[in-house]
């Protein structure tokens, strides 16, 4: 006899759609599998008259959140709302009712997950949110369960599909940002409000529960450094393949010691590094353990279907658990971890600059990188010389941030400008 597990739903957009299918399709098979069978008992919506693609049952609707927090035959609440209010506010009350969640929020997870893992620990619920970071990659059971035995000392993650769209067909086709995310709008294939996604808040949120994950030690999303794609320019993205780089979106997460550094920026990475082929909205995590070595994940990490699928298998790892585990921070007692201030860390650099075509221009360039410690290590001239200036790109060895800025600031205007300075990932 399969046991019955109530679920309520908050919220039924895209991904609440998608899971309400999956429920509806693949029971059968999660029962003969598990022994346990869902059924969706009430779905908080905003608007009850809205037309809906899926004809629920009678009375499953509400607009209540009452209906749900205060059903007792609920044991799991799926959460699909999105951004932190009132979701964080919803989340909260069900774990303090002892009710288990299942949330793809992101944002609410970021910013509240002490407040909800003491709030989930204290009723002794569950909390799980395979779906929150990359949707359909197990990335978060993976760094949970499966790679305990490592200690991971690097995350690279392309953890956002608009951007790496938009990106993708920049590179593909040399055409400029607004043109490529206008056509993503118009497909539906970026939001009408992009700016969560372009200006990198999406993969900071990710990544600051990657990384608190993977070195065990809370890293709050403040202190992720975060820079997005709004400022591209097809050029450099042209001029860094190239000299043999890819430009991505990455989320760049890596511990020295107790030094922990996590950004999100435009970064080259070489043309034959695996992410460098992740295109189109692909999502991917690569990340190194002292024991396992490089290892990358990759798959959809938006969509119906593929978030409905991490959910899913969240419910039912929820529902099969004997006893809920929830991640230990060390430094949410005791300072183990040492989160690097923004800017403190060291990488290479592109830098683009219009420089008159001159004997004698290019060492001063050279001699204002090395008052600061930074050492060229390629350099190319490139086109027409227009208005005795010309384009000159560089990359250099690893420096560090401060000391790149730093440079950058003292070339001379009268002999050239820096046009664009993108981070380098050498890995
Ligand atoms: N907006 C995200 C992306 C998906 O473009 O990848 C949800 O996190």
């Amino acid at each position: 006899m399969d046991k019955c597990i109530r679920v309520g739903f908050l919220g039924c957009g895209n991904v609440g759609s998608g899971v309400w299918r999956l429920l509806n399709g693949f029971s059968p098979e999660i029962a003969h599998r598990t022994g346990l069978r869902f059924e969706v008992k009430r779905i908080l919506v905003r608007d009850l008259h809205k037309p809906r693609d899926i004809a629920f049952p009678e009375g499953l609707l509400t607009d209540r959140v009452e209906d749900v927090l205060d059903d007792e035959e609920i044991s799991i609440v799926l959460e699909f709302l999105g951004g932190e209010e009132p979701a964080y506010r919803w989340v909260l009350a069900a774990l303090q009712r002892g009710k288990t969640v299942v949330t793809a929020n992101k944002v609410a997870f970021a910013l509240h997950w002490h407040e909800l893992q003491k709030a989930a620990k204290q009723s002794g619920a569950g909390l799980y949110y395979e779906a929150a970071v990359c949707a359909a990659i197990p990335i978060i059971h993976s760094l949970e369960e499966s790679l305990q035995a490592n200690r991971i000392s690097r995350i690279y993650g392309i953890v956002n599909g608009t951007t790496n769209y938009i990106l993708s067909r920049m590179s593909r086709e040399g055409s400029s940002y607004e043109a490529v995310l206008e056509e993503a709008q118009r497909l539906g294939l970026a939001e009408p409000d992009p700016a969560s996604d372009v200006e990198g808040l999406d993969a900071a949120y990710k990544l600051s529960i990657l990384a608190s994950l993977a070195f065990h030690g809370r890293v709050p999303f403040e202190n992720v450094y975060v820079e997005g794609i709004t400022r591209v320019q097809s050029e450099d993205i042209r001029c860094g393949q190239e000299l043999g780089y890819t430009l991505k979106l990455l989320a760049i997460a890596k511990r020295e010691g107790l030094d922990v550094e996590t950004r999100v920026h435009p970064t080259f990475i070489r043309n034959d590094h695996p992410l460098a082929n992740v295109s189109g909205a692909f999502n991917a995590v690569f990340l190194t353990g002292h024991a396992c070595g490089e290892m990358m994940f990759m798959g959809r990490g938006a969509g119906d279907l593929p978030t409905a699928s991490a959910i899913v298998s969240d419910l039912v790892r929820a529902a099969s658990a004997q006893k809920h585990m929830y991640p230990t921070f060390e430094n949410e007692l005791y300072p183990t971890v040492a989160l690097r201030n923004n800017t403190d860390w060291r990488c290479a650099f592109y830098v683009r600059m219009l420089a008159l075509d001159e004997p004698g221009v290019l060492s001063r360039i050279a001699q204002t990188f090395a008052n600061h410690g930074v050492s060229i290590s390629a350099m190319q001239q490139k086109g027409e010389t227009s208005n005795g200036r010309a384009t000159v790109v560089f990359i250099t060895h690893i420096a560090s941030e401060k000391d790149m800025q730093k440079a950058a600031q003292e070339i001379d205007p009268a002999i050239a400008t820096v046009e664009c300075l993108l981070r380098v990932e050498k890995t």
